[in-house]
């Protein structure tokens, strides 16, 4: 019997040099010695400052780049196997920033089934995931609209429908929300969010907004190719050296929480939403008022 892999991606000291001339000790790598796991139905947000590595270690995670240096298992596929690469492309799908050069079908329908067309399926099987693809990013009605006409956040969603529409096990989001207004983020990170928990697909959401990252379940820092940080976000976001050093900011409540800490109130070290942060607060105005209380 076949063994299970839990881990959807797997990478050993994985490196990547844009320019091969540039492959020399000491030059610089985009992704350098990357080692990491990323189990089945994980959320993880990667941060880091521009030209950290991101998209490169993104590229090299569905086989659009291949590894100068160690190497990159997807559900346990290597992907120097060159015989499986459209297996790799499949198992792993990427939505970038820019939703128009995504597009492919003239109409919403024929670009959702570009991808099961390309894996050689029947048409009625194809039509099959088209429209429950559609169905989960609440598009059906858009399904013979012309997808430039959309606007960018639907645009977003037909992208994710095509990613769906292969049976993915895991969906990288390169940025794909900085162009949306916040109501649009909301909405694709939301369907994101669902499709994760409901389908157990593992998402790489590569951002530089704190806020969303705030909201994943591991956060992995990434700064001159390397991991810097990866843990919870709580424990990432606690550590504001780092983070700071790494050319970022704090998410807003972790950042208030620091400066209050630093006045010498006494508040967890990052309280991850609303609703954490005000029993927080209660708790410590609360002990203010019983020291007050208590002094007259
Ligand atoms: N096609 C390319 N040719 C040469 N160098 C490249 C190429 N793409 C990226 N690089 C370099 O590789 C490094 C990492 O770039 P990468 O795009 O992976 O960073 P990133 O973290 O995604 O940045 P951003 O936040 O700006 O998207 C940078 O130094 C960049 O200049
Ligand atoms: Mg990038």
């Amino acid at each position: 019997m076949p063994v299970p892999f839990t881990n959807s991606i797997e990478t050993f000291a994985v490196e990547f040099s844009h320019n091969i001339d540039h492959r020399m000790p000491g030059s610089m790598k985009a992704v350098d010695g990357i080692s990491v796991s990323i189990a089945k139905g994980e959320f993880v947000a990667i941060l880091g400052r521009n030209g950290s590595g991101k998209t490169t270690l993104a590229r090299m995670l569905n086989a659009l780049l291949l590894p100068t240096g160690g190497s990159v298992c997807i559900h346990g596929i290597d992907t120097l196997d060159e015989s499986l690469i459209w297996k790799v492309r499949g198992l792993v799908g990427m939505i970038f920033q820019d939703p128009d050069s995504q597009i492919v079908g003239t109409t919403v329908e024929e670009d959702v089934a570009f991808g099961p067309e390309n894996l050689g399926l029947e048409p009625g099987e194809i039509r099959r995931r088209v429209q429950e693809a559609l169905h989960s990013v609440a598009m059906s009605q858009h399904a013979h609209t012309t997808p430039h006409l959309l606007s960018g956040g639907e645009k977003q969603k037909v992208s994710l429908a095509g990613i769906l529409a292969m049976q993915p096990d895991c969906i990288i989001l390169d940025e794909a929300t900085a162009l949306l207004d916040p109501a649009g983020r909301k909405e694709v990170i939301g369907l994101v969010r669902t499709l994760n928990r409901d389908k157990r697909i593992t998402v790489l959401h590569i951002t530089h907004d704190m806020e969303e990252a705030r909201l994943a379940d591991r956060v992995i820092l990434l700064d001159a190719g390397k991991v810097v940080l990866d843990g919870r976000p709580s424990e990432v976001f606690s550590n504001s050296p780092a983070i700071k050093m790494a050319g970022l900011e704090l998410p807003q409540i972790a950042e208030l929480f620091d400066l209050l800490n630093q006045e010498g109130f006494d508040l967890p070290d990052c309280a991850m939403n609303m609703d954490e942060a005000l029993a927080a607060l209660i708790k410590v105005m609360n002990r203010c008022r019983e020291q007050h209380v208590h002094l007259h």
